[in-house]
């Protein structure tokens, strides 16, 4: 069961990522995994704006986070497209494909929910025991 879990939608354009990384470090002020989970809802909300339906004109996405005692999940709802998230090695030449790979390494564990109507890239950190408060 999670302690509190909070969820808020975005417009799927470019300020949108500063403004979820802001709602993120609002949320989790005083958590350890703070700045790692900034990271990651950075990664997942610039994918969520240049892989998905959430990129075009009024799309949206959802960032939601959950707070457990021992670790928090963290996940990007976006609306769906032809596209799924893969994780890819590095591209040789240095272009694009380390987001995923960075979230794969930050998390404990990570994945895809959803269908080309909507997808949730999801990832959960490990944080210290401590007494959760909303
Ligand atoms: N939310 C998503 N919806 C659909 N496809 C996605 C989504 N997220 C990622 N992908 C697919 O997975 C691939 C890998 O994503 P990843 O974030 O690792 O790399 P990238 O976005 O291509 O480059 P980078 O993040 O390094 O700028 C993407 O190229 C894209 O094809
Ligand atoms: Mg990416």
């Amino acid at each position: 069961m999670s302690a509190w879990r909070f969820s808020r939608y975005f417009l799927g354009s470019a300020p949108s990522i500063t403004e979820a990384r802001r709602f993120v470090t609002a949320l989790l002020r005083g958590w350890p995994a703070v700045d790692d989970v900034e990271l990651i809802v950075s990664e997942l909300a610039t994918n969520a704006i240049r892989h998905s339906a959430s990129g075009r004109f009024g799309g949206r996405f959802l960032v939601s986070v959950q707070a457990h005692t021992d670790r928090l999940w963290v996940g990007v709802l976006d609306e769906g497209g032809p596209s799924s998230p893969r994780l890819f090695r590095p591209y040789p030449e240095g272009e694009g494909g380390r987001g995923l790979l960075l979230v794969a390494n930050l998390a404990v564990d990570w994945g895809v929910w959803g269908d080309e109507h909507g997808r949730t890239v999801w990832a959960v950190l490990r944080t210290s025991s401590r007494t959760v408060s909303a």
